[in-house]
């Protein structure tokens, strides 16, 4: 492999010319302390944080940045440490998922407006992930993603507790008056217990755990906890590891190859991964220029076990993962499934870094002859309701739910959904069918979380705990539950499912792959002409140009001038 020279870097356009700006550039490095030595002929590193006090999960990234720059600094490289949109899955709304596509932009363009050699980018709850790999890829300098690491299991009374999945088991207890006021401060005291990211399989776990799949991250770096020290090694390795990477210009479209995509689905069926993870690999394939159809997604189900004994769809949690060996681990265990020979951050192939690798505790994560399940988690459903497509998680589904015709019950948006929900009057029974509408990427809009509607009160009294809900909404991917999701096209662009009324018969064959609308073509036709486009919800700013360009679920939710494959000029320095 030829080495770039110090005269290849970008970043000494920037210090290097011995003009006025070069000058400038020099003189506001010594403003901070710096030599010119310290500075000029290294890789320059961007250490981009999505660190912040409203961000629980990032809590420690502010501290974990300073073992990234020692890394770097070890390397004979330069760090500079570049705040970003903190992306928080618990506070941010109408959602979290409409802000992505802004944190993808603010990372492609925070590494293209300077003088930026290469990056590590810090991230980890849910939508941090995609998005900076997202930004990362667009801007193709050598990347190496930094996940914050699982916190640490959840306690209350004894028992272990898992984000989100439990607190939704335990809201329902509460809701049907099974658990106190003081055992609910109890669990709201215990359930987050330090620094870190959901430790459930859920959308933060699974996509970091693919960002490994991929290839972006170091071997085995995805479920460190954040409180363990060896997170702390890790992102001092991948300081080091960055600075070398530029040297070999080893840049996000060369690891990520239509092979590295496979790998990363083949490894979401395995880990019974949160469906979201197919909207951000979607998107992020399409940053490389790869269309990922959604039938991919269900021939590689069909061929995967599912692996891992992990929460909503199993038992444990990504510290227990962690000490069973980690995916690593899971990965050799289907490495017959994988491409092995498909590049990584480090240098070394898949195949290379998961060799050898042994599970420690074989329930958590489960050999070939004892899977979870013999086929994958996720599959994807079309019918007359969803021409475009669905998901369907079916590990965390009740199996006899999975072949179901009931009757619809509509709700037209969420507002409506809270205020008829637990109306003891609302038509509803165990063989009901939840339709919510007005959830979609436009709808929500950012397609909200609200895909595992609420039990209506009246059923939870009876001992109902699952039923059969629709929607063109996300769930989080801690939930669990029959929630179709992602109907495509939305209701909001007039999909199918807008036309949906209380009282149709609508089918799930989740073994057949169908999701139909049990309604004549004749009476739909007619209920077309009388549809009328909701209201968009953003007349300016960000939202707007959000409501123009998103694409639909089955699309990424990826801005339509984003996913093409279009070469941005690198800045003129003067
Ligand atoms: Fe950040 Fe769940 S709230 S990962």
């Amino acid at each position: 492999m030829t080495k770039r020279k110090p005269e290849d870097l970008r970043s000494q356009r920037w210090f290097v010319p011995e003009n006025a700006p070069g000058f400038s550039h020099r003189s506001r490095m010594k403003q901070i302390g710096y030599r010119r030595e310290d500075f000029t002929g290294k890789p320059v590193i961007g250490i981009i944080n999505t660190w912040s006090e409203i961000n629980p999960c990032h809590y420690h990234l502010r501290e974990r940045a300073e073992f990234v720059k020692r890394g770097v600094w070890q390397a004979g490289g330069f760090p500079v440490e570049i705040p970003a949109m903190p992306i928080t899955e618990v506070y941010m709304r109408p959602s979290p998922m409409l802000y992505r596509n802004l944190l993808a932009m603010e990372t492609e363009e925070l590494l293209r407006c300077m003088p930026i050699d290469g990056a590590v980018l810090m991230g980890g709850c849910d939508k941090t992930t995609p998005a900076l790999l997202m930004g990362a890829i667009s801007m193709n300098i050598p990347a190496i993603y930094l996940p914050a690491g699982p916190m640490l299991r959840g306690n209350w009374n004894g028992k272990v507790l898992g984000s989100g999945t439990d607190a939704r088991k335990l809201y329902t207890e509460r809701c049907a008056g099974n658990i106190t006021e003081e055992e609910w401060i109890g669990v709201e005291n215990g359930i987050a217990r330090s620094p870190g990211f959901c430790m459930t399989m859920g959308t933060a776990s699974t996509m970091t755990s693919l960002a490994e799949a991929l290839g972006m991250t170091l071997p085995g770096a995805a479920s460190i906890p954040a409180a363990d020290s060896n997170h702390q090694r890790m992102c001092l390795g991948c300081g080091n590891r960055i600075v070398d990477m530029v040297w070999e210009d080893l840049k996000p479209q060369d690891i990520l190859t239509r092979d590295a995509f496979e790998n990363a689905i083949t490894v979401d069926m395995a880990i019974a991964g949160s469906t979201n993870a197919i909207i951000h690999l979607v998107a992020l394939a399409g940053r490389c220029g790869i269309p990922l159809d959604l039938e991919l997604f269900d021939d590689i189900s069909h061929r995967v076990p599912v692996l891992a004994n992990i929460r909503p769809s199993g038992a444990y949690l990504m510290e227990d993962f962690f000490y069973a060996g980690g995916l690593r681990a899971l990965m050799a265990q289907i490495a017959d499934l994988l491409h092995l020979d498909c590049r990584t951050v480090n240098g070394h192939t898949i195949g290379e870094n998961i060799a050898g690798a042994a599970i420690i505790n074989k329930d958590v994560i489960r050999p070939r002859d004892n899977a979870l399940a013999d086929t994958g988690g996720t599959v994807i459903l079309r019918g007359s309701l969803a021409p475009d497509g669905a998901v369907i998680k079916i590990s965390a589904a009740t199996p006899r739910l999975l072949q179901h015709t009931g009757t619809a019950v509509v709700f037209k948006n969420y507002n409506d959904l809270e205020a008829r929900i637990n109306d003891p009057s609302l038509p509803v029974t165990e063989d009901s069918v939840l339709v919510l509408q007005s959830a979609g990427p436009l709808g929500g809009p950012g397609m909200p979380e609200w895909g595992m509607l609420p039990i209506p009160k009246k059923l939870l009294d009876q001992g109902v705990r699952d039923l059969v809900r629709i929607s063109d909404a996300r769930m989080s991917g801690t939930a669990y539950g029959t929630c179709v999701l992602h109907v495509s096209p939305e209701s909001h662009v007039g999909g199918p499912l807008a036309l949906v009324k209380d009282g149709d018969k609508i089918s799930l064959d989740a073994a057949g792959r169908k999701l139909d609308l049990l309604v004549s073509e004749s009476e739909l036709a007619a209920r077309r002409t009388q549809w009328k486009k909701p209201v968009s919800s953003f007349a300016r700013g960000y939202g707007a140009l959000y409501l123009e360009r998103v694409t639909q679920a089955n699309r990424g939710c990826d801005f339509d001038f984003l996913g093409e494959h279009l070469a941005t000029p690198e800045p003129e320095i003067h």
